[in-house]
């Protein structure tokens, strides 16, 4: 429980005036309602980057401003001017590094060529190999950098991003290498108080590569004995598109299996297309995450709850492939954590948005507001094993915040294909 007594507290920063702070605590929050435990009238304080307090508006002054024991030079004041601050928004699935686009390809399946049809003709994702693997290293950074920055743009604080579109080892650790220095670049942003955090997936066994068609264990051989290995140091998750066009349960297994044993921790694009077996060996390994999982069957759904692997859904995915939404209550109601992102890549789900995965989720998806947003901040976080740092607005919580340009949080998914957020802050 937040502690309102009037014993001082050491801050950094304090934010005050915030309209309505909607923590998504995942405890009781004093004098907070509803399951996204909003306080109205609030403000927070922050040391080291690390939420300290949270309380009524009215009741920072004797805490902070006016008592010798604190030095009121020290302290940054922010005025929310009675704003909605929310959870910084946490897109646990993008693609984010690839030079080229597949305008053509979008437009080749508005007249009838569907996803699994390119892939087929070796179109698809390898188109954006193709493009990647001729980019240079400056304009694949170049080109990440100015997504990094639409997404932060629209409330986004934490972001992971894979590999993918390299499929050789040259490529695919130049991507890495990319990744990691957007993490490096990300730290000039600490003084404008609105640095991302991003977070490293390595994802070799995305497609096999042409030169590898005919004989495709040769491909998992070197994702197994040569990328893996090499990789460790430059990426935190692994994970595989495990799918009839991509790659098989065994060979999914096998390259996952050998990332565990590394020490990477596991996602899977698992029964995206077709029913793959991916959420079931998601269950059976400990994923993290399992992501698509449109097809995955009610025992798949039980399996991936036992084990506690999160179910991320992607409806920017069924919004471009004109595919059915996956409805959210069977996985819900199913008991399992449904974490809400982007996918953001150039065949599938061209968007940086999270506001907009979050309108899709309450228009199509059947999710209520409260469950959409908890999936798009909380959840997310669970999909990327950091619920204990960041995700909601709570004492010993890191300090990642949305400020939005709207007084009431009911409008976000109500008023539609505008920017609601103004900035985001985060205290490093
Ligand atoms: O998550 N399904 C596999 N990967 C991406 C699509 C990548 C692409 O088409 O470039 C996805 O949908
Ligand atoms: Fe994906």
């Amino acid at each position: 429980m937040v502690d309102f007594s009037t014993q001082r507290i050491q801050a950094s920063t304090v934010i005050r005036n915030i309209g309505q702070l909607v923590t998504v605590a995942q405890q009781p929050v004093q004098g907070a309602t509803g399951l996204l435990q909003v306080l109205e009238h609030a403000a927070l304080a922050v040391h080291e980057g690390i939420i300290v307090w949270i309380g009524p508006d009215a009741a920072t002054e004797p805490l902070f401003l006016q008592d010798a024991s604190v030095d009121a030079d020290g302290i940054t004041l922010i005025d929310a001017q009675k704003a909605v601050i929310t959870p910084g928004f946490v897109d646990s699935h993008t693609h984010l590094v690839f030079a080229g686009d597949r305008a053509e390809e979008f437009h080749l399946r508005r007249n009838g060529v569907s996803y699994g049809d390119l892939l087929a003709q070796g179109r698809g994702i390898l188109t954006t190999m193709n493009a990647t693997r001729k980019a240079d290293t400056h304009t694949l950074l170049t080109l990440a950098q100015a997504r990094l920055d639409t997404m932060r743009g629209y409330g986004t604080t934490t972001v992971e991003v894979k590999t993918g579109y390299g499929l050789d080892i040259v490529t695919e650790e130049a991507c890495l290498r990319v990744v990691n220095e957007l993490n490096a670049l990300e730290a000039d942003a600490i003084e404008h108080n609105n640095r991302l955090r991003i977070i490293p997936t390595f994802l070799g066994a995305h497609s096999v590569p042409p030169e590898y068609r005919e004989r495709r264990v040769e491909y998992v051989d070197l994702v197994v004995n040569k990328m893996l290995p090499s990789f460790v140091s430059l990426a935190r998750f692994c994970d595989v598109f495990c799918e009839r066009e991509a790659f098989t349960l065994e060979e999914s297994r096998r390259i996952l299996t050998r990332a565990k044993e590394l020490g990477y921790q596991l996602k899977l694009h698992a029964d995206q297309l077709s029913p793959s077996g991916g959420a079931q060996l998601a269950a059976e390994l400990g994923a993290v995450s399992a992501d698509h999982l449109d097809h995955a069957s009610n025992a798949d759904l039980d399996a991936m709850r036992e084990a506690d692997v999160v179910a991320t859904l992607l409806p920017g995915c069924s919004y471009t492939l004109r595919s059915p939404y996956p409805l959210a209550r069977r996985y819900l109601d199913r008991g399992l954590t449904v974490a809400l992102a982007t996918d953001f890549n150039p065949g599938t789900s061209y968007c940086e948005n999270m506001q907009m995965i979050l309108g899709l989720a309450m228009s199509a998806m059947g999710m209520t507001l409260e469950e959409a947003l908890t999936a798009a901040t909380i959840s997310g976080a669970k999909a990327l094993a950091l619920q204990d740092s960041i995700g909601s607005v709570e004492i010993g919580k890191r300090c990642e915040l949305a400020i939005w340009s709207i007084s009431d949080y009911h409008e976000i998914g109500y008023h539609f294909g505008v920017n609601l957020v103004k900035s985001v802050v985060v205290q490093c």
